[in-house]
């Protein structure tokens, strides 16, 4: 009974790691050999198929839905107004140094309340790439700057193997501005508070190019519900209020690629893309 507790408890704590990794969807009930040879691929007839075993794999999946095509349904906010508060004050900013300054000053988010520092931003917003991450954790808290902490190293390694340096090849931010605290989930209303500063900060750093590290962010920027394994590597775009479209690549967190390590193979393939899309854009401009 005990051991049945035990596993059950580990199962649980496994789950709840994949969650807070990204891995938030089950794609099917066995894994697929996507690198077996093309004849055992192909789909079965309709009538072959309604004969198979339910648990039986389904060899092709659809293709993702775009991001728009999955939107959030509308949320319940517990604090409606606040987060209208901070929409109005983060669209009378003009500049990042006013949005900096609407940040560091507005006082209705209660993360704020248990953080030691406003984590705002590090980089020159004058580079050609934005970096979204998610929270600030203990390190980032307590120097008050975003990815200080080994998986900041290692995304600063990521992009220097692609030639970008904080400053002026990469300028990096998070979804949320203080450490929420024990790196507790933050509420919807926290959430979308920041976010509606975060919306205004890409507007007025204007990025060649956009990066979303994790599913929290992608999810958030991009509002959808799909998860980081069906949009990483593949390019989509955020709208800025005069219609100008940023290309942007939605990616693993190198939180996540420091517990998995198997994947950074993909995340390599991910900066290999943004070096080429940067490379692209520049020739046309
Ligand atoms: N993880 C993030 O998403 N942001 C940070 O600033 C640090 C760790």
């Amino acid at each position: 009974m005990e051991e049945m507790l035990s596993s059950g408890e580990n199962l649980a704590a496994l789950l709840k790691w994949y969650v807070d990794q990204g891995l938030d969807e089950t794609i099917g009930e066995e894994a697929i050999d996507r690198l077996a040879p093309v004849a055992q691929q192909v789909a079965p007839e309709p009538a072959v198929a309604a004969a198979a075993t339910p648990t039986a794999p389904t060899p092709f999946r659809p293709p993702a839905p775009s991001p728009a095509a999955a939107p959030r349904a509308p949320v319940p906010l517990e604090s409606p107004q606040l987060v209208e508060d901070a929409r109005t004050l983060a669209a009378a900013c003009n500049t990042i140094d006013e949005l900096e300054a609407a940040v560091r000053g507005f006082e209705s988010c209660a993360l704020k309340r248990t953080a030691k520092n406003t984590v705002f931003a590090d980089g020159l917003p004058t580079a050609p790439v934005m970096i979204v991450g998610e929270a600030p954790g203990a390190d980032e808290d307590r120097l008050g700057k975003p990815f200080v902490g080994v998986s900041g190293q290692l995304m600063d390694r990521m992009m220097e193997a692609i030639g970008l340096k904080r400053g002026d090849g990469f300028y990096i931010t998070n979804i949320l501005f203080w450490r929420p605290p024990g790196n507790r989930t933050p509420t919807l209303a926290e959430q979308a508070m920041c976010l509606a500063f975060t919306r205004r900060h890409i507007e007025l750093v204007r990025p060649k190019l956009l990066i979303l590290a994790g599913g929290t962010s992608a999810k958030a920027v991009l509002d959808t519900a799909e998860g980081i394994m069906r949009l990483r590597g593949k390019w989509t775009s955020v709208r800025l209020d005069d219609g100008t479209e940023i290309p942007t690549m939605p990616t693993f967190h190198p939180a996540y690629l420091l517990r998995t390590p198997a994947s950074k193979r993909q995340s390599w393939q991910d900066m290999l893309a943004v070096d080429k899309k940067l490379k692209e854009l520049s020739l046309s401009s």
